[in-house]
């Protein structure tokens, strides 16, 4: 991070010290109107910020000085800027709907590919749909199951959720995606194998929990329907890994590809969305590319100081480096949102969950911070009370829609009402003189004081629908990309991850080997050694 840029801005948050958020309304009523961004779909309000007009430009200066605007054209123009893995990182041009667009990696044009895979999918969840492709026994396709982790499975869950509107009713959706066997044992209850697509979604086909999910499923289609054949009309993959797909029994032209520049954390908008296609139809599909699109271009081209992902980013650095936040909460009001929050996990802390900056040196300042949150209200009736009366500054993201696709009674008003007064509660707070008005006696006064000077960044749109899902994931993919660039840190390889991988394979053996080597920890030994007796093998 830029050290001059940065130290105005620890300057302004010295200078303020003891000013809380009430006494900035107090002092400057058009803050809603100042520090509020509307693009792609969304009206963000973050006027119930720590900020004023001063610390917006010291941060935007702080963007400026990283060096973003250009990195924002590499990332755009396909240059390799995942530096570790010598990738490019290009998942705009997975919604870039520009007829005429070209965007070249080491000299090659990346659109025709990235319109014939779209077309490709389109004509696939059409047949699917209409009824068109058939399982073995000739009966329709009712059921479909993705199997996938992590990059290859959040996103569809989320998306299929989000859009359940928009959705087939007649087909049911599922994804497997734990190595857990129960996961796949209830999921194969719900199907019935002659009606069951099964789609294997993995970027690299090598993934050890679903390429064991992937293999059980296909022994238990096999087994349900009785002929080998059968698996070419009820497993599709969508990977980037064509002879590892061949290998497994996939025919390559039911294999639906993407590239090597689309991070699984951000490959929704790749063939990684045939599910949702299918659930909600092409149209609708390319209407969430729509959505991504416009948010795109708005980070493209928007000045940072009126750029929803660049403030965005700011915010969140001003609380982690600035205040000492760990974490931010991600809190939709809209049930079809519930898993947004798991999704934006993957998203954010794979990426900036790093601690060594892109010189190889270690940083030496806070970076990704732990994201977490539920749908509201039912938040409210759990974590909320740390929010407001903890020892932790947790700064929140309220996720609204003005409209909502269920109409009963004023549910949804109530709904709105909670959020737009969390916000309030959590900024404004009560004090003690407000307690003593309302006549709370004094030795109540302490516990039911608030404190309030919580920030909040508040986004509503009129309705959640394809453009808005798209718009919104894409607002936090570019928040999460300009907080790297600030951070100075690589966020598109996930190193951290591998670790675990290469050492439960050792352990695997261990467990089922027909002695363990007792090669491990004395703890990990333990461990082993229970297991081992609990299933009646030999020490
Ligand atoms: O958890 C590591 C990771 O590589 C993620 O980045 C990725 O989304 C996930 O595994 C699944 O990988 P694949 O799509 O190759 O199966």
């Amino acid at each position: 991070m830029d050290a001059k840029a940065w130290e105005k801005i620890d300057g302004l948050i010295d200078r303020d010290r003891g000013k809380t958020i009430r006494d900035r309304f107090a002092e400057d009523p058009d803050r809603a109107r100042k520090f509020s961004i509307d693009a792609a779909g969304w009206h963000l309000d973050y006027s119930k910020n720590r900020i004023d007009g001063e610390m917006m430009n010291a941060l935007v200066k702080l963007a400026e000085k990283s060096g973003l605007k250009e990195e924002i054209e590499k990332m755009f123009t396909g240059k390799k800027i995942n530096e570790t893995e010598k990738r490019a990182v290009l998942h705009t041009a997975l919604r870039n709907l520009d007829p005429g667009a070209t965007i070249k990696v080491d000299g090659k044009d990346v659109m025709p590919g990235v319109r014939r895979v779209l077309a490709a999918m389109g004509d696939f969840s059409d047949a699917v749909r209409r009824g068109e492709w058939r399982g073995f026994t000739g009966r329709r396709i009712k059921y479909v199951v993705n199997i996938g982790i992590g990059g290859s499975d959040l996103g569809p869950v989320m998306a299929n959720l989000a859009l359940k509107p928009y959705a087939k009713r007649n087909m049911k959706f599922f994804f497997v995606s734990n190595v857990d066997s129960t996961h796949l044992a209830e999921t194969l209850r719900e199907v019935k194998a002659a009606e069951t697509l099964f789609i294997v979604a993995s970027k690299t086909f090598t993934t050890q929990e679903t390429m064991s999910n992937a293999e059980a499923a296909k022994e238990w289609l096999v087994e349900k329907l009785g002929d080998k054949k059968a698996v070419a009309k009820h497993f599709v993959a969508v990977s980037t890994a064509k002879d590892e797909v061949a290998a497994f029994g996939i025919d390559t032209k039911n294999m639906f590809g993407f590239w090597d520049w689309v991070g699984g954390r951000y490959s929704l908008p790749s063939a990684i969305g045939l599910s949702l296609m299918i659930a909600i139809g092409r149209a609708n599909y390319k209407r969430m590319l729509k959505g991504y699109w416009k948010m795109d271009r708005h980070f493209r081209t928007a000045s940072f100081k009126r750029n929803m992902p660049v403030v965005l980013a700011l915010l969140g650095i001003l609380y982690a480096n600035g205040y000492g936040a760990e974490s931010y909460a991600v809190l939709p009001y809209d049930q079809y949102l519930a898993r947004f929050p798991a999704y934006l996990q993957q998203m954010d802390m794979e990426s900036n969950g790093k601690c060594v900056a892109k010189d190889g040196s270690s940083v030496e300042y806070t970076t990704g911070p732990i994201v977490w949150g539920e749908p509201g209200t039912n938040g409210q009736h759990s974590f909320y009370q740390l929010i407001h009366q903890g020892t932790h500054l947790i700064p929140c993201d309220f996720i609204g829609c003005c409209r909502t696709h269920n109409p009963i009674g004023d549910l949804h008003d109530k709904l709105t009402a909670n959020l737009f007064a969390q916000t309030e509660a959590l900024a404004f707070g009560k004090t003690a003189e407000e307690c003593r008005k309302e006549g709370v006696p004094e030795e109540l006064v302490p516990f039911k004081t608030f404190e309030g000077d919580k920030p909040t960044n508040t986004l509503l749109c009129d309705e959640l629908t394809p453009e808005t899902l798209g718009a919104l994931v894409a607002l936090y993919e570019h928040k999460v990309f300009t907080q790297g660039v600030i951070w100075n840190i690589y966020s598109f390889d996930q190193w951290g991850v591998q670790l675990g991988k290469v050492l439960a394979k050792g352990v695997l053996g261990d467990l089922t080997a027909k002695k363990a080597s007792g090669r491990h920890d004395a703890s990990t030994n333990d461990l082993i050694a229970r297991y081992r007796k609990a299933n009646g093998r030999p020490a």
